[in-house]
């Protein structure tokens, strides 16, 4: 039973503020998976996770006792890095050895020519060998335990690094970026491997990664990191069908989600050029809002029908689906669509068409980004009227 949190943990970097107080908590073999655009912080949070950096303040618990004090070697955190970080000199073998090494052996036992007239290190070192062996099976890279880094693929350089981070039973596994130098297929099937890992180790792991694909796929809860703030923590379905804020909504989705700027009158009413939303409840201050709808929820209708007048600007074939970009007539903002192949046919860059959206799945956002409460929304969207 293993589990950590994090409390408000904030750091700057010569008076930038880098993480603006950031707190989770990884339950019992949670996998979290951490995805924010380049430099929103994830790896500087890693760093501090692991005890290779120091946060300005907050608090680290790993069950329940604080080790934001110990230094990273007694924190049994196992960590891997984007570059794998595997000792070049040392075989596969070696590699996956050292953090065992380095637990069990003293000093002493460690060196070179005398360790092993040392008593005990012929035990240790016996035992460290089977549980390099068990790792390296567990991983199917037994064949490659002699090899240095050198030659080996990126992929099985990968599967070292993860051995010799799993060897020792970590409390928390942390991986930054860790399929990033592997190819596109590669990626995939890694994924699948390191899921799997995951679910027999049982360890909590969070797990950075700028590809959303990989977050939504692989995680227990996704947390998205925006400027170094922690946005939302949440199942990767309630990410995508229910973002907290619009930076959420924005980041996560391919394609990405179609937001409207719009204003909402003092009667209630919110208008997007002849759409018409009304609402009778007063729950909106700024009268500055955002729509946003996924492309799935975009419908096409003919033209002159439907609650928007667009022309397509062009067609994006992706083989299962169809990503249709129009422009609106009115305002000359693009609006996507993602239809079937089959509902793409007959249709060309320049035509005029009408645009619908399920008013069940379009979304408000405040003027600050914070989504605007649902069920009145909902109501509102039911009485959506055609201008
Ligand atoms: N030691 C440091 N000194 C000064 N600034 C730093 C230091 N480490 C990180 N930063 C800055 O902190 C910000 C966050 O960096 P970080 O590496 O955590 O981003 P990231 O989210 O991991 O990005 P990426 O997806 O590109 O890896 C960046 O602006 C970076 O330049
Ligand atoms: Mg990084």
């Amino acid at each position: 039973m293993s589990m950590f949190s994090l409390r408000d943990i904030t750091k700057s970097f010569s008076g930038n503020a880098i993480l603006k107080g950031v707190s989770l908590e990884a339950g019992d073999g949670e996998f979290i998976a951490m995805v924010g655009p380049s430099g929103c912080g994830k790896s500087t949070l890693l760093r501090i996770v692991a005890g290779l950096d120091h946060a300005d303040a907050g608090a680290i618990r790993i069950n329940g006792a604080e080790v934001s004090h110990l230094p990273a070697a007694d924190r049994n955190i196992a960590m891997v890095f984007q570059s794998y970080a595997l000792y070049p000199h040392l075989t596969a073998g070696q590699n996956i050895a050292v953090p065992l090494a380095m637990r069990n052996l003293s000093g002493s036992q460690r060196l070179p020519l005398i360790g092993r007239f040392m008593p005990g290190q012929r035990r240790i070192c016996a035992d460290i060998q089977r549980q390099v062996q068990a790792m390296a099976a567990s991983l199917k890279i037994d064949h490659l335990l002699d090899r240095k880094p050198g030659q080996m693929s990126g992929g099985q350089r990968q599967r070292v690094a993860l051995a010799r981070a799993m060897v020792r039973n970590p409390s928390v596994f942390l991986m930054d970026e860790p399929l990033s130098n592997l190819d596109a297929n590669l990626r995939v099937h890694a994924r699948g491997e390191i899921v799997d890992l995951h679910r027999r180790a049982g360890v909590p792991t969070l797990y950075v990664t700028h590809d959303q694909s990989e977050a939504l796929s692989m995680a227990d809860r996704v947390a998205v990191m925006i400027g170094g703030n922690l946005l939302q923590l949440a199942s990767p379905q309630a990410i995508y069908d229910d973002p907290d804020h619009i930076e959420v909504a924005r980041f996560v989705g391919q394609p990405r989600i179609n937001l409207l700027a719009s204003q909402r009158d003092a009667d209630g009413t919110v208008s997007f050029g002849n759409l018409r939303l009304t609402s009778a409840s007063d729950t909106i201050g700024d009268p500055r809002v955002t729509l946003g709808v996924r492309p799935e929820f975009v419908r096409l209708r003919a033209e002159g029908e439907g609650a928007l007048a667009t022309r397509i600007e062009r067609l994006e074939f992706l083989g299962s689906e169809v990503i249709v970009f129009t422009k609106l007539s009115a305002i000359g903002e693009t609006v996507l669509a993602k239809i079937s192949p089959a509902e793409a046919r007959g249709l060309a860059a320049g035509q005029p068409i009408g645009l619908d959206m399920d008013p069940s799945h379009v979304m408000l956002f405040a003027e600050d980004g914070r989504r605007l409460a649902a069920a009145p929304l909902k109501a509102v969207l039911r009485e959506m009227v055609h201008g």
